[in-house]
Formats: C-alpha cells, structure tokens, sequence
C-alpha cells in the first residue's frame, strides 16, 4: 500500500473513534494513546519514510505531521486537561490581597524628572551626553584653555591621557551640535564627577542638567526670562532670585544665579552659609569661539547655555543635611521619599 493511502487509513480510523468519544463509550486519553503516544500508531508510519525516495521524503513528512495536528485538535486533550484541573481550583475572594512592596523614586530622580517637565512645557527636549568622554568635549571643544585648572589631575578623573570622567554636562552641548543645527533647544541631565574630597557638603559625584537654546537673536534677557520661570516653577511663585556675574571659558557674558530660600532652621544655615541665598546654576551667553568648535556661523546664531546643579537643591527641598546620603543606598533614607 502506498504510504498516502496508509496515512488516509489512519485519518478515517480515527475519525470513527471520535465518534466513540463523542458518544462516550470510550475515553479521549485511551484515544490519545492510541494514536499520538509514544508507540501510538502516527510512530509506526514515520518509519516507512525511509522507503521512499530522498526528493519524496518532504512531501510524506508534511503529511504525516498535519495528521498528527489534525488529531490532536480533534481531541483537544491538552485543552480538556487544563479545564478538568480549573474545576478543582477556586479563588477564594474574601481573602486580602497580598501586598506588593513597592520602591520610591530617589530624590535626585524625582527632582530631575520636574525639572524635565518644566522645561518640556517651554519647548525644551532631554537629550544625553556620555559619561566617560574625550578631553576634547569636556575642555577643548568648550574653550577651556590646556593650562587650565579645571584640567588638573587633582579635579579631573583620567581614565587615561585623553579620556576622562566628565566634569560637567557641558560636553553634550558639543556632541549634539555636531550631529543638529539650529534652532536649538535641549536639556541634558545627568551624572558627574570631580576628584574632591567627600565631606557632609561635597562629593565626588553629582548630578547636572545643562541646558542650551540656539536661535536668531537670542539674547541675555532671553536668558533671564527663562531661568526666572524655572525658578518659580520648582520653588513657587514667591521665590526671589539673583544674577551675579561670573565666568565660563564657554559663555560670554557669564552669570550664576541664587534663589533666596530664606533661614528657617538649622540645616538652611548650614546649606547656604548663613546668607539664605544659594547657589543653584551657571549661565552665560554661547561664547563665539564654542559655536567655532561646531562650525555654526556666529554671525547667525547666537545662544545661551546653563548648568544647573541639583544635589544643594535637593537638600534644601528635602532638607537633606549631608550630600552622601544621596548615593549610599540606604533603605531607611530612600523610604522617606514614598
Ligand atoms: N558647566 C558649568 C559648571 O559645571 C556650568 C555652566 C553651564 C555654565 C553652561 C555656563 C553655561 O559649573
């Protein structure tokens, strides 16, 4: 018999043991072993594969198989199983639900994530910088001369001559105008280091968010205006604040900017010195000579750039007295935040 007609056999077999199962004089499982177990009767037709020719072996083999999922459809045995056990499986629903513990959102975190949507509402996007980058994005590219102090081995982490720990968030502004052009508007949040020595006010590792705006006659109230909203927009509608002048190698002019928190207790003495007054963030207008690293045409463009530091803030939000709280991952501080 040619081994189509031995494979119909079994189709027609097996359709008139259905019809027992549906009448249920016999059982799906005997049926089941019957036909797919492990000497069931589909395993006896595999062996006569290796009668017909190589070219023909497809062909049978595909038939062979449909059978079997034509048969174990049919008797839907995997499916009958779950459902038996299902019946013997209740809820009940008048217990208590188990309670799930959830983490908190770390501080820095959270104060990075509002200070995103307050920039996000005027048109701002996130964009991230590397944290391990070349001395070119950290200082060259930025204006920032090669007998510089900032390049010091005591204030720089070198990973080797030329790659470092970035000091600054500074460097995304040049890693993302070298791939976009103006108009401009972007901030850039994230980790970075010095090598200071950690006390109950500084650390080795903090955190940024640089921000730059690049368009046609950009200018330093521009600048004003859009830090005074921040400001308000994270500490209230209250809060005062100060532009002192400064310097950047990177902005020209330079300014930092205080907001006034005020001495309410203890821990505001110690975070602002004793003036009220703290330091948040550095600002300026884009210096020419950065907007030469990136070849944009300063006669066009022109722009202004911030970095704002977030641990102080936090501290003062969240009346944190000492920065290393912030990164030893203790259980007890991080559940306060919930
Ligand atoms: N990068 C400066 C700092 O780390 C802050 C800054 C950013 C100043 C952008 C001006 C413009 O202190």
């Amino acid at each position: 018999m040619a081994i189509t007609d031995q494979i119909n056999e079994l189709k027609s077999n097996f359709i008139s043991d259905l019809k027992l199962v549906d009448s249920k004089s016999i059982d799906s499982e005997s049926i089941y072993n019957k036909y797919l177990g492990r000497k069931g009767l589909i395993n006896t037709i595999y062996p006569l594969l290796s009668k017909v020719s190589k070219s023909d072996k497809p062909k049978y083999g595909s038939q062979i198989n449909d059978l079997k999922i034509f048969i174990s459809d049919k008797l839907n045995f995997n499916k009958n199983k779950i459902s038996e056990e299902d019946k013997t499986f209740t809820i009940d629903t008048s217990l208590p639900g188990n309670e799930r513990s959830i983490g908190s959102i770390h501080p820095i975190t959270a104060i990075i994530n509002e200070i995103k949507l307050i920039f996000e509402k005027i048109g701002f996007s996130s964009i991230y910088g590397p944290e391990v980058d070349s001395d070119y994005y950290n200082f060259e590219a930025l204006n920032i001369p090669e007998h510089h102090p900032a390049r010091d081995m005591q204030d720089t982490f070198y990973i080797d001559k030329n790659i470092l720990l970035r000091t600054h968030t500074s460097g995304s502004q040049i890693h993302f105008m070298e791939k976009h052009n103006p108009p401009i508007r972007i901030i850039s949040p994230g980790k970075v280091y010095r090598n200071e020595d950690i006390s109950v006010r500084s650390h080795c590792l903090f955190h940024q968010v640089e921000g730059l705006y690049i368009d046609k006659n950009v200018t330093f109230s521009d600048l004003k205006g859009t830090l005074n909203y921040f400001a308000e927009e994270l500490f209230g509608k209250k809060i005062k604040t100060r532009f002192r002048p400064s310097f950047f190698p990177f902005t020209e002019p330079s300014a930092e900017m205080d907001v006034y928190w005020g001495l309410n207790n203890e821990s505001d003495y110690r975070i602002t010195k004793g003036t009220g007054w703290l330091e948040i963030l550095g600002c300026g207008m884009v210096d020419p000579e950065v907007f030469k690293s990136v070849k944009y045409d300063s006669k066009i463009w022109t722009g202004y750039a911030f970095g704002i530091g977030i641990e102080r803030m936090a501290m003062l939000l969240y009346g944190i007295e000492d920065i290393r709280a912030f990164y030893e991952g203790d259980i007890r501080f991080l559940r306060q935040f919930k």
